[in-house]
C-alpha cells in the first residue's frame, strides 16, 4: 500500500547525510512530512509530530493538523485487501474479520480529544527523558467505526475475560518490544469504545492507524492502538513493556527528581483536567493593552465546567467564555478579553475546573516519565503599547 523507503526519502530530504538525529530531539528543522505541513517534528526517527499553537483554532482538528505519536516504524506494506482483525483468547467463538466485514457492521461516532500521556513533558522540572512535547500532542476528531462491544459480543466473552489486549502492525526495529497494551473489559464493552475506521468522515490516514485503530475515549492516547490487527481477551492485565514499566503513574506523591518503585505504580487510564493557552504565545510582544487570551481545555472522561484566566501572575482570576461547541470526551475552546493597565511584562495563566470538581493544580504530579502534565498553564508576554 505504501513504501517506507519512499516515505522516508521525502522525510529525510532536509537532513544532511552525515547528521545523526539525537534520540530525543526538540525539533527536526527542515523536515517536511507530506500531508502534515506546519507541524513541529519532534522526532523523525519514528514519526512524532506536534501541533503548533496556531492550529488550535478549530474545535475539530483537521487530520493534517492532528499530532502523530509513533513508538516505532509505521507498517510499510499494509494491504487493505489482505488486512485482517482477529479476536481470540477468552471468547466462545474466535473471529477473524476483513475490512469488508468490518464495514458491514453498524457504525458509531465519537468526538474525542486524544492526548498523548507525555504531552507537556518538556515543562516538567527537573527535566525528564522522552519526546519533549510542549502543548500540542493533543487534538480532537470525530472517530467512527463499529463498537468494540459488538465485536466482542459476537465472539462471546467468557466470564474469565477481564482485560482486552490490542496489538498493532508496527514494524518493530531490533529488540524493541511490540506495541501491545490492554484495557479492562468494562471499558472495552463501553458503548463509546470503537474499532475506528474513519476520522473526521474520511478513512483513517496511515499515520493515524489505517485501516483500523482502537478508540478508547477519554483515556490517554496510548490506549488507542493504531494499525490494529489483533484483539485478545485475557484473564488478567497484559504486562508487556508498554503496560509495565511504560505508561504508569506512582501511587504516592514523588518529590520532583525522586525515584519510583515499579511495584508502587498503576497503569494510566483516563486523562486529567487541563487547559492550555494558545494565544498569545510565549515570549510574544503584544501591541495593545487589550488582550485576547484563548486556548482549549479538556478533562478526559469528565467535562469542563469552567476555565479561569489570570493576567497578573495568578493574583486575580476571571472566568473565560467557553465555546459553544461541546461533546462528551471533547475539549472546549475558550477565550477571555482582558485589559492590562500599562506596557510591560506579564505572566498570563489559565486554570480549568471539571464537573467532578477537579481543578488544574499549580504544579503537576512529577513522575520520572513526565506523564499527565497538567499544571496551570502560563505564558510570559510583553505588552508594548
Ligand atoms: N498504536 C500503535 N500501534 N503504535 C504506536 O506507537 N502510539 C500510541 C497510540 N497508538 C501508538 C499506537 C500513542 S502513545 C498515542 S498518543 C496515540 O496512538 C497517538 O495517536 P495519533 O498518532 O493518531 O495522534
Amino acid at each position: 500500500m505504501f513504501s517506507r523507503r519512499s516515505f522516508l526519502s521525502v522525510l529525510t530530504a532536509g537532513i544532511a547525510a552525515n547528521v545523526v538525529l539525537p534520540r530525543y530531539t526538540w525539533a527536526a528543522p527542515g523536515v517536511e512530512v507530506p500531508g502534515k505541513a506546519g507541524m513541529i517534528v519532534r522526532s523523525a526517527r519514528f514519526l512524532d509530530l506536534e501541533m503548533p499553537a496556531e492550529f488550535f483554532d478549530s474545535w475539530i482538528t483537521p487530520a493534517p493538523h492532528f499530532f502523530v505519536r509513533n513508538h516505532m516504524h509505521e507498517p510499510s506494506t499494509l494491504d487493505a485487501e489482505e488486512w485482517k482483525l482477529s479476536i481470540s483468547g477468552e471468547v466462545e467463538k474466535p473471529l477473524a474479520l476483513d475490512l469488508a466485514a468490518l464495514k458491514k457492521l453498524e457504525m458509531h461516532s465519537v468526538i474525542n480529544t486524544l492526548e498523548c500521556a507525555g504531552n507537556g513533558r518538556s515543562f516538567q522540572q527537573p527535566r525528564v527523558p522522552g519526546v519533549q512535547w510542549q502543548r500540542g500532542a493533543v487534538g480532537t476528531a470525530r472517530f467512527s467505526g463499529p463498537r468494540l462491544s459488538d465485536l466482542l459480543q459476537s465472539a462471546g466473552v467468557k466470564t474469565t475475560g477481564k482485560h482486552v489486549m490490542f496489538r498493532g502492525l508496527d514494524e518493530v526495529p531490533g529488540k524493541v518490544p511490540p506495541f501491545i497494551r490492554s484495557i479492562p473489559v468494562e471499558k472495552a464493552l463501553d458503548a463509546d469504545t470503537l474499532v475506528a475506521t474513519h476520522m473526521n468522515g474520511a478513512p483513517l490516514a496511515r499515520h493515524h492507524g489505517f485501516p483500523a485503530r482502537a478508540l478508547v475515549p477519554g483515556w490517554i492516547g496510548a490506549a488507542s492502538c493504531k494499525w490494529l490487527t489483533e484483539i485478545k481477551v485475557l484473564d488478567k492485565e497484559f504486562e508487556g513493556n508498554f503496560m509495565k514499566p511504560g505508561y504508569r503513574m506512582p501511587n504516592q506523591f514523588i518529590s520532583p527528581g525522586g525515584e519510583v518503585n515499579l511495584d508502587d505504580t498503576h497503569p494510566i487510564t483516563s486523562l486529567g483536567v487541563k487547559s492550555v493557552i494558545v494565544g498569545p504565545i510565549e515570549d510574544s510582544s503584544v501591541k495593545s493593552r487589550s488582550l485576547r487570551i484563548h486556548g482549549a481545555a479538556w478533562a478526559g472522561e469528565a467535562s469542563i465546567a469552567r476555565v479561569d484566566v489570570s493576567i497578573d501572575s495568578g493574583t486575580t482570576w476571571h472566568p473565560a467564555r467557553l465555546g459553544s461547541e461541546q461533546a462528551r470526551y471533547a475539549w472546549r475552546l475558550w477565550d477571555y478579553a482582558g485589559q492590562v493597565p500599562k506596557a510591560g511584562e506579564y505572566t498570563i495563566m489559565s486554570r480549568a475546573t471539571d464537573d467532578q470538581g477537579r481543578v488544574q493544580p499549580p504544579a503537576a504530579a512529577w513522575n520520572p516519565s513526565g506523564y499527565l502534565y497538567n499544571a496551570i498553564d502560563q505564558v510570559k508576554i510583553r505588552v508594548v503599547a
